[in-house]
């Protein structure tokens, strides 16, 4: 790949940055921000860490859209973060100017892009850039199910002493205190996690990893995460990178998987070179498919509130 551009030079944007080089998953990095110097800034520190690293990316920042001409991927983190006791939709109005303004500049610049967004509240972001930019529902997506099912994966390995790479899980819905994890398709090793552990010590962990945001946020009081975040989105770049195929809970488009349509909801995803290649629609409970209809129905309230 040639060009893969971070905009939001933040927390998460420059976390992201690094890693995508350290990977070598594009000739060149760019960090696009409002905030003359700090892509700039960061941007050639990055770089400058290739050498002790190993990697030969090239890492550059700037506050103009223009050197994003041709840009495969972008990726958005632009925005503001949240603040301690502030709820994800609280950052809607704010949020959605800003991911407009960026989905224009990116459409301008690269029409062909794929575009992954990372700002919140994330499912009311993705639907802002997909209505703004146009793009196909294959071209637009979110990042929140893979940072969740590895909150709840870490959650899981800790209680049962288990290696994290030995357990599989899936969390869908929208991004926020509507997630739904899908205890029947969490497995170690392919053995149910119901004949691992008791019912008690999973509610426990599932009330974690829905509070699994908040809960860094009381901690940094000034931010949100950002290294499981970036970790997160950089899975989903290498997945379409690398046309692997990967199948990811993502925020993908629906026009009636699930029963649902007009709406940005976190759902298993095939991941390869054209973006969302497929959404696949597994079964579920019936507890379970009340809860994905819950979660859609917050994420349309959260629309409400944003003025495109
Ligand atoms: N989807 C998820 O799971 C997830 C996880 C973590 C963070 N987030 C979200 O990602 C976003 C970024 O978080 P962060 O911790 O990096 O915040 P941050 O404040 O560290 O960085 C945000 C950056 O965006 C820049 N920005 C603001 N307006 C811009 C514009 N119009 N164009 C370009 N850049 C602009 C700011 O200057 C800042 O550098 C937040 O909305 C946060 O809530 C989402």
């Amino acid at each position: 790949m040639n060009k893969i551009t971070v905009v939001g030079a933040g927390n998460v944007g420059a976390t992201l940055a690094q890693r995508l080089a350290e990977k070598e998953l594009a000739r060149e990095v760019l960090l696009v921000d409002v905030l003359d110097g700090i892509p700039q800034g960061k941007g050639l520190d990055e770089w400058q860490s290739g050498p002790i690293e190993g990697f030969d990316t090239r890492v550059t920042g700037t506050t103009s859209y223009d050197a994003a001409a041709g840009s495969e991927i972008f990726v958005v983190t632009a925005g503001i973060a949240r603040k301690p006791g502030m709820s994800r939709d609280d950052l809607v109005k704010t949020n959605a100017a800003i991911v407009k303004s960026v989905s224009q500049e990116l459409k301008r610049v690269a029409p062909k892009a794929i575009v992954i967004v990372v700002s919140n509240p994330l499912d009311v972001m993705c639907w802002v850039a997909k209505e703004v930019t146009g793009f196909p529902r294959e071209r637009v997506m979110g990042m929140a199910g893979v940072l969740d099912t590895a909150r709840y994966r870490t959650f899981l390995a800790e209680a049962l002493k288990v290696s994290v790479e030995d357990i599989q899980a899936m969390v869908l819905g929208g991004h926020g205190d509507t997630m739904v994890p899908l205890i029947s398709y969490t497995t170690v090793s392919g053995i149910p996690i119901t004949q691992l552990m008791e019912q008690a010590t999973l509610d426990a962990i599932l009330t974690r990893t829905r509070n699994g945001g908040a809960e860094i946020v009381s901690f940094l009081k000034t931010g949100s995460a950002y290294y499981a975040p970036s970790a997160a989105a950089v899975q989903m770049v290498e997945a379409i990178v690398k046309d692997k195929g990967r199948i990811l809970p993502c925020a993908a488009w629906l026009e009636g998987e699930y029963g649902m349509k007009g709406v940005f909801l976190g759902v298993p995803c095939k991941l390869g070179a054209k973006g969302v290649e497929q959404i696949i629609e597994v079964e579920l409970t019936s507890a379970e498919r009340a809860a994905l209809a819950k979660s859609a129905e917050a994420v349309r309230e959260t629309m409400k509130a944003a003025t495109l």
